[in-house]
């Protein structure tokens, strides 16, 4: 479905591509139709739009709705493709974006999975700025769109998900902190000016809304999927992206996915979409569907009986753009049958001509803020040192028995082997666009060493057969150091292909097994995938030294790769996933939206927060080249939380035995809508010494373990509230701090999705299971009588 979609739309853009011959009607060169108000900079953008709007036709509004949107030629407004991407660097693969000798190529960063393994959010932000700027250069030679359909903010929720690699891993927080930095990095426009008049660099889109994340598994598509989701999870694990995305990100668009919720497809789910999109979180900007869900509920789930019906649906639901053709085809007959009036058309074409007018397209191009943007902005020198760096610092140490770094001084044959070992593609992951250049895991490592071997192991990463073993074995031998390259690629885990099981494809275990038996040199693991990898079998390998994690690179990959693997840089990146083992895909089937354990039906919960079993490395492990110390340097041990109004103490607690509130227990739950929050925040310090042997950066993950309490149920084990990433000299302290919202973050949601804080002992836990661990206990009383919330520092 999806296919054929992209086809016909790659093909039409060929057609209705604007051309820099086309004069816009408000360019001021085409004095002819200057006059319209729609051009008229002093009006508000939604003032403009709604004028455009009144001059169109049923028919022209029909024709507008789409991707390749048609334009007006008698109005003199030219078509424009609505879709683009630029997931981790500027993409080709919307239609609204190509590359040729003019623009060969940009900078493509590593898969978001490992940018997001940094947990640093300047460098998330950094790179927003730097895509938005190669975007806005080949915007300015017709060669890209300015509506970009990134990033994809869905939570990672099961290790199988074949686009697990495009999203920030498994942690509601971490999701929502890498959305609103990336987004704010693309959109935002820094002289005071231009962010006053609400402008956009370029426009980005946080997708897929909602809980979406199956491909396809064992049969089941996204496009039949009816994702069955709690409130409960709903509220605190699926929607915090969005919800983030749209209120801090300010992002301009959201894309609705192809599944249903809870019986009902997304795109024409008016409480998801005009009630809490746009009504809830005020949306300033559009709506947009997948490619083409509307077509997909119609056709594929046969949801509504004729696509006039669907269309109008959809409109009515909030929806305000269409991947696809479907909108074009069956909006005006829609209208004509009064299934949606024509009011409803026109506020999805405003929302939509808003966003295009903030990004300058109905004003004169020369008066633009990026009017001087062009090739020679695309792949500099500092852009691709950018993903240089985004691929260091998210490379994960998993393993290291003192084997790393390697000593350029000391290892004079180092033979490289793996089916990723001289990865070129394979490293810019899927979205990706034509990268400025590669450097290969095989290239990075020669810069190195003068004598590198190349052996393969296996012809691809689906290692079916072992012919290619006996040569790598060879080679190895008498090698003083070998890199083993493994992993996976698009053809195990994609768009459209869900993975079966975790463990790493065909005969690659035994490569790994048979090589590192052989040679008497240091043995170094490298694993080249997003999805987390059961390599269990390695524990009983005793001579692998060392194991890295690299996600998929970016285009330099190799240069990162080696520069952690010889100690010129200190790696500090921490796995945004859990590490099950294979046995838990045995017991969990992908179509099971539940994030909580259930012991009554033997399902062990989703991610670290719920999942209870035994995991191949935690999410949050990795180690570092140093040592690093954390101490709680200042936080409250008493919180007293007060009700906004003393006279309903009584009745805000979940259970009705709360009569004094004096004797208020431990355990019990209040409904934070009654108490008040305001200014119920804390100030978390927390000293990270360096103890060296190497300068370095660390990542301090602030944990929540709530207080116990028989009254809600479903509470996380712990979960993330906050984290940063510091820089550390060897020897030194840095102090980091964390501002953390008593009433958002040390509370749970209950089955209703309300948030309740629990009275009782809470405890911030500071580090992962990799690390020394520091924890520190903080009782929330409760205080009805009291005037003011009152810390006691320690
Ligand atoms: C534009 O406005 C000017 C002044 O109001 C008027 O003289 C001119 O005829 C208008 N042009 C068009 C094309 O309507
Ligand atoms: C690349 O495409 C742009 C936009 O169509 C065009 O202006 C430019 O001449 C093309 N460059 C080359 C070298 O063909
Ligand atoms: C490594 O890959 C590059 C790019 O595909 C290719 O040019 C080169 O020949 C390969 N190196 C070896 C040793 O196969
Ligand atoms: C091993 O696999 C490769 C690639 O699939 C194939 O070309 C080759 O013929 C196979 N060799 C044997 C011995 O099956
Ligand atoms: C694991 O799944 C992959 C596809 O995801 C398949 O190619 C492979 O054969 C499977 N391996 C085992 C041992 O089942
Ligand atoms: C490790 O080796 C032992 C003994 O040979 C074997 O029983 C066990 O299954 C192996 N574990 C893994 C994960 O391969
Ligand atoms: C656990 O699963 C059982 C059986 O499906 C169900 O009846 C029960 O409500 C579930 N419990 C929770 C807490 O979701
Ligand atoms: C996790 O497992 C341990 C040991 O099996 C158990 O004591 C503990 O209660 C479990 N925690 C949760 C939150 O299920
Ligand atoms: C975070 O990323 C920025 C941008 O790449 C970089 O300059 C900075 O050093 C990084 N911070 C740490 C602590 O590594
Ligand atoms: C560590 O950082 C300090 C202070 O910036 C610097 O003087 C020193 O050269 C660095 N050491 C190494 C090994 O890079």
């Amino acid at each position: 479905m999806k296919k054929q979609v992209w086809f016909l739309s790659i093909f039409l853009s060929f057609l209705i591509l604007p051309t820099s011959c086309q004069k816009h009607a408000c360019d001021t060169g085409s004095a002819t139709k200057s006059n319209f108000s729609f051009c008229d900079t002093s009006l508000s953008y939604e003032d403009r739009a709604k004028d455009l709007v009144s001059r169109l036709t049923l028919e022209e509004k029909a024709q507008q709705l789409v991707d390749p949107s048609a334009g007006i030629s008698r109005l003199g407004v030219p078509a424009y493709e609505w879709w683009s991407e630029a997931l981790h660097g500027v993409s080709n693969l919307g239609p609204g974006t190509r590359f040729n000798k003019t623009v060969p190529g940009a900078t493509s960063f590593p898969a978001v999975i490992l940018s997001a393994a940094s947990f640093n959010e300047s460098l998330w932000n950094k790179m927003g700025q730097v895509v938005s700027t190669e975007a806005r250069a080949m915007y300015n030679v017709d060669l890209a769109g300015l509506t970009f359909w990134s990033p994809n903010v869905n939570v990672f929720r099961d290790p199988r998900w074949g686009r697990g690699q495009e999203t920030p891993g498994e942690d509601p927080l971490l999701v929502s902190r890498y959305a609103v930095n990336y987004v704010r990095g693309l959109q935002e426009v820094e002289d005071e000016a231009s962010a006053k008049a609400d402008r956009l660099k370029v426009s980005s889109c946080c997708k897929h809304y909602t809980a979406y994340d199956i491909d396809n598994w064992k049969g089941i598509d996204r496009f039949h999927f009816d994702a069955k989701v709690t409130k409960q999870d709903l509220e605190d694990t699926y929607q915090p992206p969005f919800k983030k995305c749209v209120e801090e990100g300010h992002v301009s668009s959201v894309m609705c996915s192809y599944n249903r919720v809870n019986g009902v497809p997304t795109c024409a789910d008016p409480d998801l979409l005009k009630g809490i999109i746009r009504g809830q979180w005020g949306l300033d900007g559009y709506i947009v569907s997948d490619c083409d869900s509307v077509e997909v509920y119609y056709d594929a789930i046969h949801y509504t009986a004729t696509p006039e019906d669907a269309v109008a649906l959809a409109l009515k639901a909030g929806l305000n753009m269409n991947c696809g053709d479907f909108l074009k085809k069956y909006t005006a007959n829609a209208v004509n049958l009064k299934k949606v009036d024509v009011a409803t058309v026109d506020q999805a074409l405003v929302y939509n001509y808003i966003v295009l007018m903030r990004l300058g397209l109905f004003d004169d191009p020369k008066s633009l803020p990026f009017a001087n943007l062009g090739p020679s902005d695309v792949c500099t020198k500092d852009n691709q040192q950018l993903s240089v760096d985004a691929a260091k610092q998210g490379i994960v140490l998993l393993e290291n028995n003192g084997a790393l770094p390697l000593s350029q001084t000391i290892i004079k044959k180092l033979v490289v082997i793996g089916p990723n070992a001289n990865a070129t593609e394979v490293m810019i992951s899927n979205y990706a666009g034509i990268p400025c250049r590669y450097t290969s895991p095989l290239q990075g490592l020669r810069k190195y060493i003068s004598s590198v071997k190349y052996a393969p192991g296996c012809s691809d990463v689906k290692c079916g057969n072992q012919s290619l073993i006996a040569a790598a074995v060879k080679a190895a031998i008498s090698a003083d150091a070998v890199v083993l390259v493994v992993g996976l690629d698009q053809s195990i885990e994609a768009e459209g292909l869900d993975r079966e099981n975790l463990t790493l494809p065909g005969f690659q275990g035994k490569l790994v097994k048979d090589v590192a038996g052989a040679t008497k040199g240091k043995v170094i693991l490298v694993i080249m995938a997003a999805g987390p990898t059961d390599i269990s079998f390695s524990k009983n390998v005793s001579n692998i030294g060392g194991i890295l994690w690299v996600g998929y690179p970016g285009q330099a990959g190799g240069d990162a790769i080696a520069q952690v693997i010889f100690g010129d840089y200190n790696p500090g990146g921490r796995s945004p996933f859990t590490w099950y083992p294979q046995s838990y895909v045995d017991q969990v089937p992908m179509t099971d939206m539940n994030m909580r354990a259930n012991i009554s039906r033997n399902f062990p919960g989703r991610t670290y927060r719920f999942y209870n079993g035994t995991s191949l490395y935690e999410f949050g492990h990795g180690l570092s080249y140093s040592t690093f110390s954390m101490n709680v340097e200042s936080a409250p041990s008493t919180i007293m939380v007060q009700s906004t109004s003393i006279s309903e103490a009584h009745n805000i607690f979940s259970s009705g035995s709360a009569t004094q509130v004096e004797s208020v227990s431990k355990g019990q739950a209040v409904d934070i809508s009654s108490i008040n929050c305001e200014d119920l925040t804390f100030l978390l310090v927390i000293g990270v010494k360096n103890n060296g042997p190497l300068n370095g950066s660390h990542v301090v993950l602030v944990f929540w373990e709530p207080a116990t309490s028989d009254l809600v149920t479903g509470a996380p084990i712990k979960q993330l509230i906050g984290f940063e990433r510091v820089y550390v000299t060897m020897g030194m302290t840095e102090f980091v701090t964390v501002k953390v919202d008593i009433c958002q973050l040390l509370s749970n949601l209950d089955n209703d999705g309300k948030r309740k804080l629990v009275i009782g002992q809470h405890t911030i836990l500071i580090g992962s299971s990799s690390e020394t661990q520091v924890r520190h206990h903080i009782d929330v009383k409760f205080s009805g009588s009291m005037k003011a919330k009152e810390f006691k520092s320690e």
